[in-house]
């Protein structure tokens, strides 16, 4: 059972025209991350935000910043992630494919640490070998693209499996794990060995943020 669980309110939900304060307000709440859902339209049928955004957001707070790159071809835009204010970078196994290792190496030799994230359909397997060189892995469960989304009780299973593995090769590696989470998805995640908790709607959906960052982490 994993005791230390972190939050990451994902901004996706915040009010984009107050973010400052949306930020504020959940670092008040006791959250330790900030997830940055960067999207282009290309990787995924969205688009969010980039680099100033981060760098901007930087300005206002010192959570830790959880840079999610749904983007083609992360690579070219590392560096200046990281001299925005990135802490985590983390990088879809569906976009780098055989370069992953690659990437992953690059967003290391910034000094940051660097992330693998698998989608709800592509199996542990695929990304086995490059999980002892991440500081986290982050397993979707919902399709990347959009916030407020129903969770995918499926991959708890993969959850269970990249626990084991972390735990049996005794790595520091942070399993986090991102979409529909709230109270009741949270308690199945957190018993499936994650320690870091993506949510958003949950989070910036609601009237008591404070209360609603308890109930994720499940404090009574
Ligand atoms: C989905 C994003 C998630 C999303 C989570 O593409 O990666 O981080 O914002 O939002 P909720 O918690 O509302 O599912
Ligand atoms: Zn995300």
């Amino acid at each position: 059972m994993i005791r230390n669980v972190k939050i990451a309110p994902s901004v996706l939900s915040a009010d984009f025209s107050k973010m400052g304060e949306e930020i504020k307000r959940v670092e008040n709440a006791g959250a330790e991350f900030i997830h940055l859902d960067v999207m282009d339209g290309v990787f995924v049928p969205n688009i969010t935000f980039g680099i100033k955004m981060v760098a901007d957001i930087r300005k206002v707070t010192n959570l830790i910043f959880d840079c999610h790159l749904m983007i083609v071809k992360p690579e070219k835009y590392i560096e200046q992630f990281v001299k925005a204010g990135a802490d985590y970078i983390t990088v879809h196994y569906e976009e780098c494919k055989e370069n992953l290792e690659n990437v992953l190496k690059q967003i290391k030799s910034y000094g940051v640490k660097c992330g693998l994230v698998i989608n709800p359909d592509t199996p542990v397997e695929k990304v086995e070998n490059c999980i002892p060189l991440c500081d986290m892995v982050t397993v979707m469960s919902v399709f990347p693209g959009f916030g407020g989304q129903k969770f995918i009780p499926e991959v708890l299973g993969k959850c269970k499996k990249i626990r084991e593995i972390i735990d049996a090769k005794g790595l520091d590696i942070e399993l986090e794990i991102d979409g529909g989470i709230n109270s009741t998805t949270a308690k199945l995640a957190i018993d499936a060995g994650c320690s870091v908790l993506v949510a958003g709607s949950a989070v910036f959906g609601a009237s008591d943020i404070e209360k609603a960052v308890k109930d994720i982490r499940g404090n009574k």
